[in-house]
């Protein structure tokens, strides 16, 4: 049965702007506080890794503690070991996220190390946010296909995500980073996962590099997932193909969803602006057939 409700996990600001050309922390910053008077409730801000592996996150100090937070707003960084972890506290990010591949090619160029090596780098960070109280989010990147490694066996996914989950992950989050991802394959991937990790605390990250990403999450819905990751205004690209599309719109997949009678809580013309003022910024037009549609 579909759910009743949807939540959004906004990945904007950080999945989005980190395969943008750089744009000012102000930008940023209004971007953040627009998505929140949109009423977006999680929103993925910053990311705390190396600046010479992603330039475009290095002032992410500066925007974390730039915004004028709302009451019942969380603010999320990516922390992909201790020194992200303290970077992100000394920054008051609400939570943070970290990431694991379902793929040893892709964690070896991601983040330059084997999954059981991220895994071991993971357990002092863990410990350390729990005893700060600051909730921790997983992702398990490649669950729909790898760059580098091709297919990805559905029992890889389910390990690493039981892994994170194990770990203290309050939420496992489930990326097809490459968009290649098809329906039918999309729903038993996640039928496969919620065998192991409940449900209720999946959420989908689906890239939408083949116009995928709202027919999966649709397939999806019937298992029961009810949080999904967006990039406002489609914000994003991928390295791995040169033109290729980001993260799926956020627009777009709340104008399913209320079209569906699901509510989200985001009011669908706030949002829209918020992303057609960051495209400005940027220089181009919105990624969102929505926010294009509403002109
Ligand atoms: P490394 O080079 O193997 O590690 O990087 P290192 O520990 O030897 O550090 C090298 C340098 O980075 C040192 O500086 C460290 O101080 C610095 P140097 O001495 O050379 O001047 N450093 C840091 N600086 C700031 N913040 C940190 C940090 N850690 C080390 N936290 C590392 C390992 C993991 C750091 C690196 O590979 C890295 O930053 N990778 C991140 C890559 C990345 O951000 N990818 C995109 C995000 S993941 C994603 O998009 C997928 C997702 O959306 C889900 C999906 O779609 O599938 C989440
Ligand atoms: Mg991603």
């Amino acid at each position: 049965a579909q759910p009743t409700s949807v939540s959004l996990f906004e990945v904007g600001p950080r999945d989005g702007l980190q395969n943008e050309q750089s744009v000012s922390t102000e930008a940023k910053i209004a971007l953040v506080q627009d998505l929140a008077h949109a009423g977006i409730k999680r929103i993925e801000a910053a990311s705390f890794v190396s600046p010479k592996w992603v330039p475009q996150m290095a002032d992410s100090a500066e925007v974390l503690k730039g915004i004028q937070r709302l009451d019942g707003v969380r603010y999320s960084a990516l922390t992909p070991n201790l020194k992200g972890l303290e970077l992100a506290l000394d920054a008051s990010a609400s939570e943070v996220a970290i990431f694991a591949a379902a793929s040893e090619g892709f964690s070896q160029k991601n983040i330059n190390c084997s999954i059981e090596e991220s895994i071991e780098r993971f357990i002092p960070l863990m410990e350390k946010a729990k005893a700060h109280n600051l909730p921790v989010r997983g992702y398990v990147s490649c669950v729909l296909g790898c760059p580098y490694d091709g297919e990805i066996a559905v029992s890889e996914v389910v390990r690493v995500s039981e892994i994170l989950y194990k770990l203290g992950c309050y939420e496992i989050s489930l990326g097809d980073t490459i968009g290649v991802g098809t329906p039918l394959k999309a729903r038993k991937m996640v039928e496969a996962v919620a065998a192991k990790v409940p449900v209720d605390q999946l959420a989908l990250h689906f890239h939408d590099t083949y116009g995928q990403a709202l027919a999966n999450i649709l397939a999806c819905l019937e298992t029961g997932v009810s949080v999904i990751d967006t990039s406002v205004a489609g914000l994003g690209g991928c390295p791995y193909a040169k033109g290729a599309s980001g993260n799926l719109a956020s627009e777009d997949l709340v104008y399913m969803l209320h079209g569906m009678g699901i509510d989200t809580g985001v009011d669908l013309k706030r949002l829209a602006a918020a992303g057609n003022a960051i495209s400005q910024a940027l220089g181009k037009a919105s990624g969102s057939k929505v926010a294009r549609a509403l002109g």
